[in-house]
């Protein structure tokens, strides 16, 4: 049996963790830690979790658990994934995987000692849609990619978590709707194209939001081999959206939720759609972590893979800043 601990008993692992782990036969989520009691015995109870820790070090030094995720605001996940790194345990972090580069090479560097893995959990890289894309510009039945156009949007995390007054402050979210859902895209980007996205000019905006953060950005990007593209998140935009165009030298990618997958030739013209199928090939983002820690294999959306991610980020709100263009340093 697979042991788990989660640190942050909030909405994401309420909503997915708990309930996605429970559904694994040879798994079990036998510790939970976080600040707040009411939260920490609500989930406890519904699970008939036993250990429950108000410090989450505590448990790190009690329980005898194969890995740790960590479900917290994001300025703790470098600290409580070094954290865990150090107790020896293998880590599944939320995005954005840290706050600044400098907290990735932290996290990096206590895994390497101690001989564990980082996960990080850009859960789009689990959606059938996405590994179905990537297939098909794998295969070259478009030619290159030579450019792409994405966007998500969605209400603000008031309707998520309505509890979570930290995603409005820059302190503890670092950033608003770029660093919460446009990093989803920009990484589902990245993967699916294959492209490394290396300058960026960035705009954010702050329109409705309350709070010290952002709540829609506009980035243009350029590919390390040349290529342009652009990228959009919104917390202003209801109903939600996430969609990409990913534009080749024989037609065009498409993929919107709900809409399906759709490849357009341009020559001669022609449409055609992809059949999706209904589940990811790694059945979900947590059995495929606990595949991992139990077959002791590193997993391929790593640090270095939500870190490059991050990177992008990070370079798009320093060019909104100054209003220069970044290069993105990882
Ligand atoms: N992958 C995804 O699609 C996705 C979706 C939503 C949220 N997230 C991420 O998950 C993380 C948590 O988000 P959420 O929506 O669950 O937030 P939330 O505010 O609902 O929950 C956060 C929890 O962390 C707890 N906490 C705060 N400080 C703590 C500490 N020092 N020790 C232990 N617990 C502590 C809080 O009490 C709260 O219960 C964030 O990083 C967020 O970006 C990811």
């Amino acid at each position: 049996m697979l042991k788990i601990a989660i640190i942050g008993c909030g909405r994401i692992t309420e909503v997915m963790y708990l309930p996605e782990f429970a559904s694994i036969p040879d798994v079990s989520v036998t510790a939970l830690a976080d600040t707040n009691t009411k939260n920490l015995n609500r989930l406890g109870n519904f699970y008939g979790i036993k250990g429950r820790y108000r410090d989450y070090r505590e448990m790190l030094a009690t329980e005898d658990v194969d890995a740790v995720c960590v479900c917290t605001p994001n300025y703790l996940h470098a600290k409580m994934t070094v954290e865990s790194c150090r107790a020896g345990r293998h880590v599944l972090v939320e995005k954005p995987v840290a706050t600044s580069i400098a907290e990735v090479k932290r996290m990096k560097a206590a895994a390497k000692e101690a001989g564990v893995f980082i996960m990080v959990e850009q859960t789009h890289r689990f959606v059938p849609a996405n590994e179905r894309a990537r297939e098909v510009i794998r295969s070259g039945l478009l030619g290159k990619v030579i450019g792409f156009r994405a966007r998500v949007g969605s209400g603000d995390p008031r309707n998520w978590s309505p509890a979570g007054k930290w995603f409005f402050k820059k302190e503890q979210a670092f950033g608003g709707a770029l660093a919460d859902i446009g990093i989803h895209i920009i990484d589902t980007v990245r993967w699916v194209s294959g492209k490394e996205i290396a300058r960026v000019q960035a705009f954010t905006a702050k329109i409705a939001v309350k709070g010290t953060v952002e709540d829609n950005a506009a980035l243009t990007v350029e590919t390390t081999d040349g290529c342009v593209g652009t990228i959009e998140a919104s917390w202003t935009q209801s109903p939600g959206y996430f969609g990409y165009q990913i534009f080749c030298e024989k037609g065009m990618l498409e993929n919107v939720t709900g809409k399906g997958l759709r490849g357009v030739l341009s020559d001669p013209p022609g449409e055609m759609t992809f059949d999706v199928p209904t589940k990811s090939v790694h059945q979900s983002a947590f059995r495929y972590f606990a595949d991992c820690v139990m077959k002791d294999e590193k997993p391929f959306v790593d640090i270095n893979e939500g870190g490059r991610s991050l990177a992008v980020v990070i370079a798009a709100y320093r060019s909104a800043a100054t209003g220069r263009v970044m290069a993105v340093k990882f």
